[in-house]
């Protein structure tokens, strides 16, 4: 270990993202031996002392802080990695730029393109390493669909659709606002499923199917009014329950896109597939290791959908784990971004999605929210 460069994180937040990218850290030195950087866990930072004292033990981290500023104050912090609310991003992610640290985010960037937009600016002008965790990217069945997208083997594309739906906000009875609730909140979130489920539906099918033009989209509020955690009152609920729209893809293709947190029995279900005009591809997330394939060139008589197992290590990220036909799971996407990050240091590329980048998802989630919202179809701008 003497020969490896440390990259000393600042963790803010000690929720389910900063345990997921903890466990991304802690893996890089088992999974990923040759990387020239070895992660550091150094601090980590939420407001209750011991809540953060006991996150700090629990994962291997050297201090705590209950002021994320302190943790951008620090000299012994190379990068800070912010996982928490929406509504933390922005602030948080210029100071950490405009201090000289790398930045790591959890999605979405912000709430809006403008409270986004310094955000890349000022990374930009810091000109320091930084990447937004849209990890569902590097689940090797959806990096696999990648290459093979485009490897031009599907030809001409006619169509991508995207699901992402759950069903955990149904009871009226459950509040807004506050700890586990914010993102029934639209000051903490900015908006509900758009940001939170869309944005990952919209991330992915940009990297795999190119930019979208325009949306036409439709959401609804079934709940409108939740007790509020913080007040203890009834209050109006500003986030979308549900969202649906369709789109144009500026290489020709139709796009149909659904989220909502009210589909019962669904807990998680983000599914995609790509329609084209030689073959078509389909993935969900409650079968993560698998791809399915249709392919039009393959013998007539026994041509169909094939479901093949994402296991063997010629697969993306699978030479890193155990033996073909053994499976990996959720976490190992966000430990491969990590994985990724480090190199892209190394080889001193950015590491995709970038802050710029994401930014284009998140003109997507305004022109959906926007064209709602005015029953209209939106330009994306991009
Ligand atoms: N990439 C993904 O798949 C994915 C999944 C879930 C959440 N997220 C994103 O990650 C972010 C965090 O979500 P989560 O599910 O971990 O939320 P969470 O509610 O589990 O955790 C949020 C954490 O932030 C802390 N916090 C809030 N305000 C703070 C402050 N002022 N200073 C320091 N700490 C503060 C809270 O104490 C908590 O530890 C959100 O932006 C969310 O959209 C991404």
């Amino acid at each position: 270990m003497a020969n490896k460069k440390e990259l000393r994180i600042g963790m803010i937040g000690t929720g389910l993202m900063a345990r997921t990218h903890s466990n991304g850290y802690n893996r890089i030195r088992d999974f990923f031996p040759e990387l020239e950087y070895r992660p550091v866990l150094k601090t980590v930072c939420s407001r209750t002392e011991e809540k953060v004292k006991a996150f700090a033990e629990q994962w291997g981290y050297d201090s705590y802080e209950t002021d994320w500023r302190k943790v951008i104050d620090r000299d012994d912090i190379d990068a800070v990695d912010i996982c928490t609310p929406n509504d933390m991003h922005a602030e948080i992610a210029i100071a950490a730029a405009e201090a000289g640290k790398m930045v790591l985010c959890e999605k979405p960037l912000a709430r809006s393109v403008a409270e986004a937009q310094p955000m890349v600016d000022a990374i930009e002008k810091a000109g320091v390493p930084n990447t937004v965790f849209y990890n569902y990217r590097r689940i090797p069945a959806v990096t696999l669909i990648k290459q093979i997208i485009d490897s031009g083997k599907l030809g001409k594309i006619f169509h991508y659709r995207a699901n992402f739906l759950q069903d955990w906000t149904i009871n009226p009875e459950l509040p807004q606002g506050g700890e586990a609730l914010w993102r029934l909140d639209v000051d903490a979130a900015g908006s509900g499923v758009t940001g939170d489920l869309l944005a990952h539906c919209i991330d992915g099918a940009m990297w795999l199917n190119g930019a979208i033009k325009d949306v036409s989209a439709v959401t609804e509020t079934f709940v409108k009014e939740r007790v509020h955690q913080g007040t203890g009152q009834k209050q109006k609920v500003g986030i979308d329950d549900a969202c649906i729209f369709h789109c144009h893809f500026e290489n020709g293709s139709l796009g149909l896109f659904e989220a909502t947190r009210y589909a019962r029995g669904h807990k998680a279900l983000y599914t995609l597939e790509i329609n084209g005009e030689h073959a078509s591809l389909r993935w969900d997330l409650h079968n993560m290791n698998y791809v399915e394939m249709f392919d039009h060139a393959d013998e007539p008589v026994t041509r169909g959908w094939k479901k093949v197992l994402i296991t063997d290590s010629d697969q993306p990220y699978m030479d890193r784990w155990w033996i073909p036909g053994t499976s990996i799971g959720y976490e190992h996407s966000f430990v491969h971004q990590v994985a990724d990050f480090l190199k892209s240091l190394e080889d001193g590329v950015p590491c995709e999605p970038t802050f710029k980048n994401a930014m284009m998802t998140q003109k997507v989630c305004e022109a959906v929210i926007n064209s709602a919202n005015s029953k209209s179809w939106q330009d994306t701008g991009l």
